[in-house]
């Protein structure tokens, strides 16, 4: 305990008692211990975090899991959807959730560009859902072009002169291409905004997660895509979704 106190830890005795839990022997618990120390986030260090009442596996330099991320779930699932794509999934998180609530007959596709990641969502997601490598949608099998009800996406979204100015265990062990949303933090919004029309099946909807402060950006570029956008926001996670629909005169 007063190690990880003097390491700047919070919660150091809830922090001890769940690195004694885990380590199966004193030296691994020395090792844990040491990593912690030395500013690597808790979850990637004892190798999982708990979202929506999950266990989920997080591998070293892949972005943990938010609690605040719990509203994207929440949106995709309140619209029942059949076939689900985790864009830019890291650990598969939200794919893991929604797919746990909604139970069987979902079909749930997740996708990264960091090899990282993509080997971490393929442990969450086994026997699940699919995951797939690669740069937003070129990584998705074609049959499923018109064919997907919601489209949920926690892209990175920090601007890019803001990653400095993050907490070190984000900066230092979670890969920037988890957080560096280019010059004004929305590139990405963009991207997967103006890409995912050939996606989405009729009444299909676009969830991405944002900033209260970068609502107007994310919003604009859902307009300039020819999507119709509304905010959702909850204050108790202190969080932010913009949703998508094709624009009636898109
Ligand atoms: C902020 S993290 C979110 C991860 C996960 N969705 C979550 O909420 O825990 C953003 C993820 O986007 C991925 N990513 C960044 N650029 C991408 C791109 N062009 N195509 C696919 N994935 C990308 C990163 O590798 C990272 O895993």
């Amino acid at each position: 305990v007063a190690r990880l106190r003097a390491a700047g830890c919070v919660y150091a005795e809830d922090e001890a008692a769940l690195l004694v839990a885990e380590a199966p022997t004193a030296d691994a618990l020395e090792a844990m211990v040491r990593r912690r120390v030395s500013g690597e986030p808790l979850e990637q260090v004892v190798g999982w975090a708990e979202f929506c009442g999950l266990r989920v596996a997080v591998e070293p330099g892949v972005f943990v899991p938010r609690r605040r991320t719990q509203l994207l779930v929440a949106t995709a699932v309140a619209r029942r959807p059949q076939v689900v794509v985790d864009l830019c999934c890291g650990t598969g998180a939200v794919a893991l959730a929604v797919a746990t609530e909604l139970g069987r007959g979902v079909e749930v596709v997740a996708a990264d560009v960091d090899p990282v990641a993509v080997r971490c969502a393929r442990r969450n997601l086994d026997g699940v859902g699919t995951v797939v490598e690669g740069d937003l949608y070129a990584a998705l099998p074609e049959t499923l072009l018109g064919h997907v009800d919601v489209v949920v996406c926690n892209a990175p979204y920090v601007p890019t002169e803001a990653v400095a100015l993050m907490p070190a265990e984000a900066r230092d062990h979670e890969h920037r291409v988890a957080l560096d949303g280019g010059a004004d933090g929305v590139d990405v919004h963009r991207r997967v905004a103006s890409g995912v029309r050939p996606w989405l099946a009729p009444g299909g909807s676009l969830v991405v997660e944002t900033s209260e402060d970068q609502v107007p950006l994310t919003t604009a570029a859902f307009v300039a895509a020819g999507l119709a956008a509304t905010v959702v926001r909850d204050e108790s996670l202190d969080a932010t979704a913009v949703v998508g629909v094709v624009a009636p005169d898109g």
